[in-house]
């Protein structure tokens, strides 16, 4: 086999689609005009918490001001387990609930696109979905995504990770990568992001510069990914110091959210690569920051 050949191993690219999106500073406070929308009457609110922020309370005053009922999951984890998953989905299914909003990073996002995948095949196990496409039916409860880290991108992919603590390989972290994972609206605000401890906006930032590089440089040379995963790795080395330093500096913070917005549409049909495939077994084991693992890695790989 010739070089060209080797360095050339995918002749037919597949274009995955995105989500309705909102980004901008403010446009967290429409979800509840948005939820409307969507026919939502009672909702399941994903989240870690957000601890030290009034984010989730604000979002659920407000979609209980348009009428829309609210029930709150706040027990998800980092590296979110197979067990967040079916807890939420019971949360989901004994609510009587009829769409979801996760509030926060890549943990709340994932969390519940394996909960939707589990609500529309009757309360199944989400371990079985871990094929491509595993899902057999796209009739999933809508979900909106507010998303308030400059890492995850999973408001905009049809990727998700989840943890697996029951099968005799466990931990073991699996990536879905589903259709029926697509979020039904992504919401961007950087406002929102500018609420982050240091510390995280610098983990979810080498996340970013993780899925831009790897889409820059990977095998798929997709032409609709490799000049937007280059412009967010530029976005990302000229605001990620000043946005972990200095989280209230506005231009640095929405420089980010840019980044890791565009970043994530680039993995999403350029793929990943080796730093990832590392990382997920890595963070199942010791179960420590992706983003921060991924931060270490990607100098060496
Ligand atoms: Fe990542």
């Amino acid at each position: 086999m010739q070089v060209d050949e080797l360095l050339q191993p995918f002749p037919i690219k597949e274009f995955h689609p995105f989500p309705r999106a909102l980004l901008g500073p403010g446009s967290h406070e429409l979800i509840g005009p948005e939820a409307l929308k969507l026919g939502f009457k009672k909702t399941l609110i994903m989240t870690s918490g957000l601890r030290g922020s009034d984010i989730v309370h604000k979002i659920s005053e407000s979609m209980k001001y348009h009428g829309i009922d609210v029930v709150i999951y706040d027990k998800v984890e980092s590296n979110p387990k197979d067990y967040n998953v079916m807890d939420a989905y019971e949360a989901f299914s004994e609510g009587e609930c009829d769409g979801f909003v996760s509030i926060g990073g890549g943990s709340s996002h994932d969390t519940t696109k394996g909960a939707r995948i589990v609500a529309a095949h009757d309360g199944r196990n989400v371990n079985e979905f871990q094929e491509l496409n595993a899902s057999e039916t796209l009739d999933n409860p809508a979900h909106i995504a507010i998303n308030t880290t400059v890492g995850t991108g999973s408001e905009t992919t049809p990727a998700y990770v989840i943890t697996d603590l029951s099968s005799p390989d466990a931990p073991h972290k699996w990536v879905g990568f589903d259709r029926a994972a697509i979020t039904t609206l992504a919401i961007n605000d950087p406002v929102l992001c500018m609420t982050q401890p240091p510390q995280f906006v610098a983990y979810t930032g080498f996340d970013t510069m993780a899925h831009a590089s790897e889409a820059y440089v990977g095998r798929v040379q997709h032409l609709s990914c490799t000049p937007v995963a280059l412009a967010a790795v530029r976005m990302v080395q000229e605001n990620l110091r000043e946005a972990t330093y200095n989280p209230k500096n506005y231009k640095a913070m929405e420089g980010m959210v840019w980044a890791q917005y565009i970043a994530a549409q680039a993995f999403s049909s350029a793929l990943l690569g080796i730093l990832h495939s590392l990382s997920h077994a890595v963070c199942a084991y010791y179960d420590i920051h992706h983003g921060l693992n991924n931060g270490v890695g990607l100098p060496r790989v």
